[in-house]
């Protein structure tokens, strides 16, 4: 596609997201889509958003829920959060939070605030796809969170620009399902530490976990070292995009007080505030049954990874290996050398009728030809066994 030649040189570096384009193929009849990482819309606690919704616009609070807001977001939303934070192991007051439009808004944000072009900032490879795409437009180098190289090398590797942060979700990451241990979380935080730069902890899947004992936040840890959030580099990225819905676009930032303002002055010309509504059904939800609703999510999620791993063993052919994560909603698949995932995909939904994502795009260098991630999230036990099935059959052909 040739670009206007009025449009900033940052523009160059936008592609058109192969997961977001490939989605628009999936409405095909017949197709079993491992594809888009979409939680289950039967799960979505409908009844209680209808009756937040009525509430909401009611004789006493309609004006405050169509009226404009203040740009930190909803005060009952963010005080339901200090809570909900310190049941996960951070400390926080709610002036350490900000409500963003969905947890992808807090990544721009983040890239906007701390990535000046030719900087660095250090992702897992794989990592999220939504999030290369959005440190992307700020004109960074992207270098390997998941290599074997200290800060000395990172430096070095950075040049005249500095490593502002490390991106990672340190719980069943987007596209590996992988979990990061508590060591190689402290790890983090020491060569953090070193290289003097943040860390954007991710965790969107943070609540989506279906067995293995859980394992503090970064931010939790840090704050173990540190004894206030105001001293931690850490910052917490949250959603209730994939435990109560994304269509309503709500997510959170937890970050010392300063780093908060910063945001807010973003916010403030971005988009002023997240819609007021949104963030007053959202905290009546929360408040009504986040806690009773969560565990029914986790079971439905765990049976649906259990049927697909039992299937892949079932039907994988010698030399596929595959992840077995602890929550989330994918499995990432390293197929033999030399098979692409792409030409898979290819041949798979002309053939089969089956999608996922190559792996490819999940890596800054364009490697990981050989990879594929599956979601579990939004197909029955029937489906991902034949799904699975018929993926066996064509990476057999
Ligand atoms: C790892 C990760 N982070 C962030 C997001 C963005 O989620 P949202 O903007 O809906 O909160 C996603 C969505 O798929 C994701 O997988």
């Amino acid at each position: 596609m040739s670009k206007n030649p009025l449009f900033a040189t940052r523009a160059s570096r936008m592609k058109a997201s192969e997961i977001r384009e490939l989605l628009k193929l999936l409405d095909q009849p017949g197709i079993i889509s491992f594809a888009g990482g979409i939680p289950d819309p039967a799960l979505f606690p409908a009844d209680a958003f209808s009756q937040a919704f009525q509430a909401a616009l009611g004789p006493q609070t309609q004006a405050q829920a169509l009226q404009y807001s203040v740009s930190e977001g909803y005060v009952p939303l963010r005080e339901w959060l200090v809570q909900h934070m310190r049941e996960i192991g951070v400390t926080c007051d709610i002036d350490n939070i900000l409500i963003t439009s969905g947890s992808q808004q807090a990544l721009d944000y983040l890239g906007k605030l701390f990535l000046s072009p030719g900087d660095t900032a250090l992702v897992g490879w794989p990592t999220y796809l939504g999030a290369l795409a959005a440190f992307n437009a700020y004109e960074p180098q992207f270098d390997r969170l998941n290599g074997n190289s200290g800060a000395a090398e990172y430096k070095a590797a950075a040049g005249d620009g500095a490593v502002k942060f490390a991106y990672l979700s340190a719980d069943f990451a987007n596209p590996t399902g992988e979990t990061l241990d508590r060591q190689g979380r402290e790890a983090l935080l020491d060569l953090a530490e070193e290289l003097d730069c943040a860390i954007i902890e991710d965790g969107a899947y943070q609540a989506l976990r279906y067995d293995g004992d859980p394992i503090p936040p970064i931010l939790s840890l840090e704050l173990a070292r540190k004894g206030s959030i105001e001293n931690c580099r850490t910052i917490y990225c949250g959603s209730f995009s994939k435990t109560l819905s994304p269509g309503l676009r709500m997510g959170w930032v937890v970050a010392p007080k300063p780093t908060i303002s910063q945001l807010v002055l973003l916010k403030q010309a971005a988009d002023l505030h997240s819609a007021t509504i949104n963030q007053m059904a959202v905290h009546d939800v929360a408040q009504a049954c986040f806690d009773s609703h969560i565990p029914q999510v986790r079971a439905v999620y765990q049976n649906r990874r259990d049927v697909m791993l039992d299937a892949l063993e079932q039907h994988m052919p010698d030399g596929v290996e595959w992840t077995r994560p602890e929550g989330g909603m994918f499995i990432w698949v390293t197929l033999p050398a030399g098979v692409s995932g792409s030409e898979l995909l290819a041949r798979a939904l002309d053939t089969v009728k089956v999608a996922f994502v190559p792996g490819q795009a999940f890596f800054p260098d364009g490697s990981g030809a050989n990879t594929i991630r599956l979601s579990f999230s939004n197909s029955d036990e029937a489906a991902i066994r034949e799904g699975i099935r018929r993926l066996g059959e064509v990476l057999r052909a």
